[in-house]
């Protein structure tokens, strides 16, 4: 589909305009639909299993983004023990797993916020991730503070589907370690170790 009809990518510009949580729950089921259709996972994710190497961090193996620039579209690899940093994006966001499995943590921010590059956060709750699961959604900002690993011995895949950016600002990384927040722009790490 994605490979061969770009009428579901203008599809996902239609989605951008619907308000975040109409668009962030919409965009969990357009996952579904997605990864349930051959074509896309034998070109698409398939070819990405034979070819993961060890690495800290996810690899993002392919990028779409949608013709209006609405909602982009990624591939995650995960090999084993890989993780991203805890972090926020500044849209709404959407993710399935599609191969193996990954661990999903969320958290909340119990600061008020006042403070400078400085959140406390609170783990909120955690689950696995496998193919035979919904998909997980974020809300923009706080509402969708969380960290995705691979805790497992075999590598992963997963999709995820990302609303309209507010600019270059993709989100915020967080140390919880040192109670430390700072901003993330679109193709930075802003700490070492996803998106
Ligand atoms: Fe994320």
């Amino acid at each position: 589909m994605i490979t061969s009809c770009d009428s579901n990518l203008n599809e996902l510009d239609q989605l951008a305009q619907l308000p975040a949580a109409f668009a962030r729950a919409e965009a969990g089921l357009w996952l579904e639909a997605l990864v349930n259709q051959p074509t896309f996972l034998k070109t698409q994710i398939v070819p990405l299993l034979d070819r993961v190497a060890p690495a800290d961090d996810p690899s993002i193996a392919r990028t779409f983004v949608s013709p209006l620039g609405g909602c982009s579209l990624q591939v995650f690899v995960w090999a084993p023990g890989s993780k991203t940093p805890i972090h926020d994006h500044t849209s709404w966001g959407a993710y399935y797993c599609v191969a193996g499995s990954v661990l999903e943590d969320r958290y909340e921010r119990i600061d008020d916020g006042t403070q400078l590059n400085r959140a406390h956060l609170r783990p909120s709750w955690r689950r696995v991730l496998h193919r035979t699961d919904r998909a997980s959604t974020v809300a923009p900002y706080a509402g969708g503070i969380h960290r995705i690993s691979n805790p497992s011995s075999r590598p992963a895949v997963s999709v995820h589907l990302y609303g309209p950016r507010m600019g270059g600002l993709d989100g915020r990384d967080y140390d919880p370690s040192h109670d430390y927040v700072c901003d993330r722009y679109e193709g930075e790490r802003s700490m070492p170790q996803e998106r």
